[in-house]
């Protein structure tokens, strides 16, 4: 029998949903997408998820990610969502609109690492990675032989003065309007030597909607350590919320 789970990936422009086989990380079904209410609240979040997951007709327990530090199922920061969610106690928040069922929040770069280990790049497995996420921010997984250290929020070390995610998110990208190869070369490198020279790291994986056009900008990369893409791209959240569920994982 299929071992079928639920994932939801809150991102800031919507929010995603979808039934997951977890023997393979496919989805069962198309992926349900609502766009993110603004303001991004708490309350409207939880609202937007119930939605989905009447939707998809799913009553079984519900993973879900958000752009946060998940410490004890209460998110603790809100760099790029409504500072309302500081201090928010996220399982009670999506309890009281998803009614009784095992929930488990975790943040959305950790379940991006999570799904790369069982379903991508087979490189996740072994050795000390760090997978990070280029989006609206930059979020960082921390892998040790596929083992996950969570919350590990490498987007806003400093480098050269500056955020890390400031200097180099896509968003950054589009904002700036910057060409792949201006970005990879004078934003994302200089970020990457410095996360190396703290962490040495065995290999980077690069996720995030950009990583489909990895080709263009990957091979443009100056760092020591090797760095190749992510295979799961926009899927990855909702396989990583819908697994860490299923594990019982609540960060
Ligand atoms: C947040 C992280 C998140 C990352 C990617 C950062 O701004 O602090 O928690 O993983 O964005 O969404």
């Amino acid at each position: 029998m299929t071992n079928i789970g639920f994932g939801i990936d809150v991102g800031g422009s919507g929010i995603k949903g979808a039934r997951v086989n977890l023997d393979t990380g496919e989805f069962i079904d198309d992926r349900i997408k609502i766009p993110t209410p603004q303001p991004a609240t708490p309350g409207a979040v939880a609202a937007t998820v119930e939605e989905i997951v009447r939707l998809a007709d799913w009553d079984g327990p519900v993973g879900i990610t958000l752009p946060s530090v998940i410490r004890n199922q209460r998110a603790l920061t809100a760099a790029n969502i409504d500072p309302s969610w500081v201090d928010t106690d996220v399982n009670s928040l999506f309890h009281e609109t998803l009614g009784h069922r095992r929930i488990s929040v975790l943040n959305d770069a950790d379940a991006a690492g999570l799904a790369e280990v069982s379903f991508g790049n087979p490189e996740a497995r072994s050795g000390s990675v760090i997978l990070l996420t280029f989006g609206t921010g930059i979020g960082s997984a921390f892998l040790m032989d596929g083992e996950l250290f969570p919350n590990t929020e490498l987007g806003h070390l400093l480098v050269d003065g500056v955020e890390a995610e400031h200097l180099a998110s896509s968003a950054v990208k589009e904002r700036e309007d910057l060409r792949y190869g201006q970005w990879a070369r004078e934003r994302v490198s200089p970020v990457l030597r410095e996360f190396e020279r703290l962490f040495w790291p065995s290999l980077f994986i690069v996720g995030g909607g950009i990583s489909r056009k990895a080709h263009k900008w990957v091979p443009k990369l100056e760092c020591s350590t090797r760095v190749v893409p992510a295979e799961l791209r926009n899927r990855a959240g909702i396989v990583g919320a819908a697994m860490a569920v299923d594990r019982d994982l609540t960060p």
